[in-house]
């Protein structure tokens, strides 16, 4: 059912994965880009509602822009989201998609109760806070991707990293340690349109809900 849309929004989502498993949920809102962001390479997108724009930013990007404003509404995963703090944002809707597990990993004699341990990883607030809350110190070095490369090459003992199918953790000889959090995408909402654009932004989070729940 097409949403009522009484104020100009902007929605910024990442490309790839996130976007491609988004646009179904928001069209069952009424909302398709104009443009096909895989062809274009145009950064802001109309959509099939005039008031409604997309931005097409890096994942770990979007909590930045909503937060300050630039977007209305956002796209982003937990991980992302746990990283960056929440600060500026509301998160009412799990939208179950792009799920899948934060993990501690290793080599499969690792011991992840060592007392001198490092930890390689793009989640490095994620990391520090697991094994803050186990009581133990461990030094977390920050990566940008490629992981599992640093067990392997004696960088770190083990890896916080994001585990889908476990290909990649079996493919480089590593095993998944310890469950940290469970990951999906969630709906972001800068706090200042929650409130300047309440109609609009309850009328689509109630859309999104709706589209949710229909397809879990
Ligand atoms: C993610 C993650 C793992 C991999 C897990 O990497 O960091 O490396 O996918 O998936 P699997 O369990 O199904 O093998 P991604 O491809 O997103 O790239 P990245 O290294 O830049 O994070």
């Amino acid at each position: 059912m097409a949403v009522a849309i009484a104020s100009d929004l902007t929605i910024a989502l990442s490309k790839g994965r996130i976007f491609k498993d988004t646009l179904p949920l928001l069209a069952q809102a009424g909302i398709e880009p104009l443009d096909d962001p895989e062809t274009s390479r145009k950064l802001i997108l109309d959509t099939s509602h005039p008031r409604v724009k997309f931005v097409l930013i890096r994942a770990t990007d979007v909590p930045t822009y909503v937060q300050w404003g630039a977007a209305d509404l956002g796209v982003a995963g937990k991980d992302v989201l746990m990283e960056h703090g929440g600060e500026g944002l509301y998160e009412p809707l799990d939208l179950k998609i792009a799920r899948c597990r934060m993990m501690v990993a290793g080599h499969p004699d690792a011991d992840i109760s060592s007392r001198r341990l490092r930890i390689a990883t793009k989640y490095v607030n994620a990391a520090r806070a697991f094994f803050a809350a186990r009581g133990q110190q461990v030094e977390v070095i920050k990566l940008y991707g490629s992981m599992e490369l640093a067990p392997l090459v004696g960088l770190s003992e083990l890896i916080v990293d994001l585990v889908e199918s476990g290909n990649t953790l079996k493919a480089n000889g590593l095993v998944p340690l310890e469950h940290m959090h469970h990951i999906s995408s969630r709906l972001v909402v800068n706090k200042a349109s929650w409130k300047m654009k309440h109609a609009t932004v309850q009328a689509l989070v109630h859309a999104l809900r709706e589209a949710v729940d229909a397809s879990t």
